[in-house]
Parts: structure tokens; C-alpha cells; sequence
């Protein structure tokens, strides 16, 4: 991860929405084709966000003000706040308003420069608003350039309407929402928030089996406040990824070093929480890998931005430049199967970049965090900004 491929003074062919080739500039091709000058700039593969839950209604700035005056996440998820808040709020939008709004977020996440994007359902919890969240993430895939995978996560968290009797609710996504959301193809992959506020490791594991039956793969939110064998859970059921993971023992390191599961690191929830970051180097230098994600959401992480996200990486977690790219790129798109087409410029790949403005390192990227260095950005050829 430390390394980055890269060519000084090189020239690359973007064609029909793909990269057809590069190279350095003494082959430059000589064709009769659109050129721009990058001089001084630096070419990227576009992000790839493999942890978000951009469809989601409203804000919850109240529960910002809250923590400011004491409260922790969990006491106000404790009170029904947090993820019900959110859950109540819509189920009360309608499913045009809610696509509008998430168009509008797909479109910022793209002035950043992220060109893939894993979008999870979880605030609707009811049957009917977890498929119209899946819906519109359906209606993303098909009318923003964006390259979007969609996860199901009905076990975000357990409903009020369930408070006394939470197999019933477990029950209802096994045996009500996921068949007719799998049915009808809304999800690719499958999740569960284990964790104390939200799901038991066997609750997990009995979801993850479900999921299992109709070929949904795992992505499991589990680490972020406790250590409960979430990752155990996971890495025995095959799970794509395991997110979060603020809070990690030696142990579990160890599991995961014999699993091809990911560990995905989130440091703006913990920025935003005023909470404690992924041990980032002690997972890095036992050899794993880790993807970094923004975890865009109305609760934990009101943000978008991958940038800032690599920034956090470097500052608070001590990763290289390089690594902190190549967990945002190559290994971001492998945390949502999609590596054959984006997190690296490869020919055949798809023209997913991001051109900087003149800046004098690659480093320079994280260090001026608040700097929009970002300058253009082009997903499957076209400019998005
Ligand atoms: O990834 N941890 C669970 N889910 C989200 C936060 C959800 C919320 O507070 O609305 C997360 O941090
Ligand atoms: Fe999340």
C-alpha cells in the first residue's frame, strides 16, 4: 500500500467513457482528438466509497447539539434518537423528494472526486420504506454516472414498534423484507450494526445466514464501540468487509489476518463523535490491508468527503499519503467488488478520475485539508466537475 504506481510527464487516452491507454510523453500518440493540459497537476483513480448511507431524509443537527451538551451517541440512541430519528423521518418522505435529495448528495460526492459508491438502506426499518430506500438507490444506479452498490441493511437498528420483542423484528427481515427485496434484485450485498445499542452477534450471524441463502455477501457494521466477536461472526461467514472498527484486539487482528475480509476504517464518524480512531497502524503493519470510507450519514457522519477523509487518515491514524490513496482507490473497490472497472487508471478501466489543481507533492493532498485541491473530475469520461 505504501507504493503507488506512477508516471512522471505521462500522457493518458480517455476514450468512449473509458481508459483506452497511457504513458509517458515521449510515446505520446499523435491523434486528432480533444487533449488537456495537466501540467503541474496530478491525475488520480476517482475515489471509491465502499460504506455510506446517502439516502437518508433530513438532518440531525438537534443530536449535534445534544453531544455538545453531554449526551453520548449511545444515551440518544438509547432515547430513540439517533437511527429511529432518522427511521421516522423517512418514513414520512416521499420516495421522489427522497431521490431528489440523494441525487443532490450523489452529485457532491462526486464534486470530491468519488467516482463508486456502496449506498446502504437501514433507515426505514419497515418493510415497505427499507425497499423504497432500495428503490431509489435503484433509480441512482440507472440515472447517475456514479458506478453504485446497494446494501441491505433492515438490521440498522430495532424498531419502537419492536422495543419488547426484537426476534419478531429479526424474523420480519428474514422472512418478510429480504426475500422481496432479493426477489427483486434491490440489494447486492448484506448488513447488520452489531453491536450493543443495535444487534447481537447471533442475531448477526442468523441474518448473515439468511442473507447467505440468496447469494448476498456481508458487509457487517461491528467494532465501533465494543468488542462482541463481530469480526469472528463475520470472517466465518465469508464477509466482504467488516467496518468501523474503532475498538480492535490483537486477537481479532489475528482473524482477520486469515480471512480475505477487509477491514474498512471510517475516521470521520469517529471525528465527528469526538471519539477515539481505528488503530490504523497496528492493523497496516501486521500485513492486512484496510479501505477507507466516508460512512456518509445524517448520524455519525454528516460528510461526504473523501478528501477530508484521507486527510483524517494521514493525521489521526498515521497513514502514509500513499497508503491512505491506495485504501481510498484499489482497495475501496475491492471492498465493493468493483475492481475490474474502477480504483486504478488501467486500460479497459473506466475513465473514473480526478485531475488536482497545481500542487507540489502528492502529500500536499491531505496536508492542506481545508484546501479544495480537487480541481476536475471525470466519471466514466464525462465532467462532473
Ligand atoms: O455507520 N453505526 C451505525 N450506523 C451509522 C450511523 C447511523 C446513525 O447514527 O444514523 C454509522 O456510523
Ligand atoms: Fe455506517
Amino acid at each position: 500500500m505504501r507504493v503507488l504506481p506512477s508516471l512522471d510527464n505521462a500522457w493518458l487516452w480517455i476514450k468512449d467513457g473509458k481508459v483506452e491507454d497511457y504513458g509517458g510523453m515521449e510515446s505520446c500518440p499523435q491523434l486528432n482528438i480533444q487533449t488537456l493540459d495537466a501540467e503541474g497537476k496530478f491525475v488520480l483513480p476517482a475515489w471509491c466509497d465502499s460504506h455510506t448511507h446517502l439516502v437518508f431524509a433530513g438532518s440531525r443537527e438537534g443530536e449535534f447539539v445534544d453531544r455538545i451538551n453531554g449526551l453520548s451517541y449511545e444515551e440518544i440512541a438509547q432515547r430513540g434518537g439517533g437511527i429511529l430519528n432518522s427511521a421516522a423521518r423517512l418514513r414520512g418522505m416521499d420516495e421522489e423528494e427522497l431521490y431528489e435529495q440523494s441525487m443532490a448528495r450523489a452529485a457532491e460526492v462526486m464534486s470530491y472526486g468519488t467516482g463508486a459508491v456502496e449506498i446502504k438502506s437501514g433507515y426505514g426499518l419497515t418493510k415497505e420504506s427499507e425497499k423504497k430506500i432500495l428503490r431509489v438507490v435503484r433509480r441512482m444506479k440507472e440515472n447517475s454516472p456514479l458506478e453504485i452498490k446497494a446494501t441491505f441493511l433492515g438490521a440498522h437498528a430495532v424498531p419502537k414498534e419492536y422495543k419488547n420483542n426484537r426476534k419478531a423484528y429479526i424474523d420480519l427481515i428474514i422472512n418478510e423484507m429480504l426475500p422481496g427485496i432479493a426477489g427483486e434484485g434491490l440489494a447486492d450485498y448484506i448488513d447488520v450494526f452489531c453491536e450493543k445499542v443495535a444487534f447481537s452477534v447471533a442475531e448477526t450471524e442468523r441474518i448473515m445466514e439468511a442473507g447467505a441463502k440468496y447469494g448476498l455477501k456481508a458487509k457487517i457494521h461491528t467494532n465501533q464501540f465494543n468488542c462482541m466477536g463481530g469480526i469472528q461472526a463475520a470472517v466465518k461467514h465469508g464477509a466482504l468487509s467488516v467496518d468501523h472498527l474503532e475498538v480492535l484486539t490483537d486477537e481479532e487482528i489475528d482473524v482477520l489476518k486469515s480471512s480475505d475480509t477487509i477491514p474498512c476504517l471510517l475516521p470521520s464518524a469517529p471525528f465527528f463523535l469526538n471519539d477515539h480512531y481505528p488503530p490504523a497502524r497496528k492493523i497496516l503493519d501486521a500485513g492486512l490491508p484496510v479501505a477507507l470510507a466516508t460512512d456518509f450519514n445524517p448520524g455519525s457522519t454528516p460528510s461526504g468527503r473523501m478528501p477530508f477523509v484521507l486527510s483524517l487518515a494521514c493525521i489521526k491514524m498515521k497513514m502514509t499519503p500513499e497508503e491512505a490513496i491506495t485504501a481510498a482507490t484499489v482497495n475501496g473497490a475491492y471492498a465493493m467488488e468493483v475492481h475490474d472497472k474502477c480504483g486504478t487508471i488501467s486500460k479497459g478501466k473506466l475513465a473514473n478520475i480526478i485531475i488536482t489543481k497545481k500542487i507540489p507533492s502528492i502529500a500536499y493532498l491531505m496536508y492542506a485539508f481545508g484546501t479544495d485541491v480537487v480541481e476536475q473530475v471525470y466519471i466514466k469520461g464525462e465532467r462532473v466537475k
